[in-house]
């Protein structure tokens, strides 16, 4: 009897670190939900940017999986289990950096270590405080109060104290002006992020992949792009990437024009995986070529 091929309809193998199952939300009295189906896996250690217009839905996802709000349908799964509350799991950055202001860095960051681990002696709790305030490159702020630094700099020790308790996952809604330390941090750490951004440069720079939400109501993740650049790219020499372009220019045409045509759920609930960086690099280099060079 011939073997039975394997079920390629039915998968095996572990669970994705994060699932998203058919997530929804919608409002009392509204036609149409905010979002609907929407449907997203993440592996450990990934770092995934999700990219969408105005009231789409992005910061509401990221609420959702953080625990702090519920979702209309659907389910999140973080390493196994369902997220149904807020957790030390998981760290979230908000766009206000939420410090407390008659607190100086490090105990803003020592509150959130100690919270974590309880246990901790207080030279052990100082120890985590400085090497995370060490990757933002924020020694010389230590004893300051977050009045007396500039916004970005408020931005960075959100950061800092988000990974300080070494979360699962860190959820981020658009960082803005803290790039430079979450690119080092993220390198050092190889943390799980999930980010809300707005802006292109940003996601193709720091994510490896990017979900593109379409417009509300009823917007869904449309598509899910790869980024095939190598891990280890650079702000400065970013463009100089022959895949770069390409990638870029099919984020903007998804948001200048794609998104508004898949809105009221013309998404599709499973959305497709592409790499338009692909095509810009040659897959191989023939044999005789490489010889001549
Ligand atoms: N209480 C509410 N009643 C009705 N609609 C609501 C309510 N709260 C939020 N919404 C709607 O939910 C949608 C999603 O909001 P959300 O903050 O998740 O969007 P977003 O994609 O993060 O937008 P932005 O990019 O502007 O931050 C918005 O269109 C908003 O109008
Ligand atoms: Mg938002």
């Amino acid at each position: 009897m011939p073997n039975k091929p394997s079920a390629v309809s039915s998968p095996v193998g572990p669970r994705p670190f994060v699932q998203i199952e058919a997530l929804a939300k919608s409002y009392p009295g509204n036609a149409e939900p905010v979002f609907d189906e929407v449907n997203v896996q993440i592996e450990r250690g990934e770092f995934v940017c999700i990219i969408g217009h105005s009231g789409c839905g992005k910061t509401t996802i990221l609420n959702v999986l953080a625990g702090l709000e519920t979702a209309s349908a659907g389910h999140v799964f973080m390493d196994g289990r369902e997220v149904s509350g807020p957790s030390l799991e998981r760290g979230v950055v908000f766009q206000g950096h939420a410090l407390m202001p008659w607190l100086t860095v490090r105990k803003n960051i020592a509150f959130a270590v100690r919270s974590k681990w309880p246990d901790w002696r207080a030279a052990q709790v100082d120890a985590q405080v400085e090497k995370y305030v060490a990757l933002v490159g924020l020694t010389a702020a230590l004893d300051k109060k977050p009045s007396a630094l500039s916004g970005g700099m408020k931005q960075r020790v959100g950061i800092a104290r988000a990974f300080a308790i070494e979360p699962k996952m860190l959820l981020l809604d658009e960082p803005f002006g803290a790039l430079d330390a979450l690119m080092s941090i993220v390198r050092e750490t190889r943390q799980s992020v999930f980010m809300i951004t707005h802006d292109v440069d940003e996601a193709v720079l720091l994510a490896d992949r990017i979900m593109l939400m379409s417009n509300g109501p009823q917007a869904r993740v449309a598509e899910i792009v790869r980024n095939t650049m190598p891990r280890n790219r650079q702000r400065a020499t970013l463009h100089h990437d022959p895949a770069y372009y390409p990638i870029r220019n099919h984020l903007v045409d998804f948001l200048v024009t794609r998104s508004k045509d898949l809105s009221h759920g013309r998404a599709p609930a499973h959305p497709p995986t592409v790499e338009p960086g692909r095509a810009a690099v040659p897959a191989v280099v023939p044999p005789v070529l490489k010889a001549v060079a």
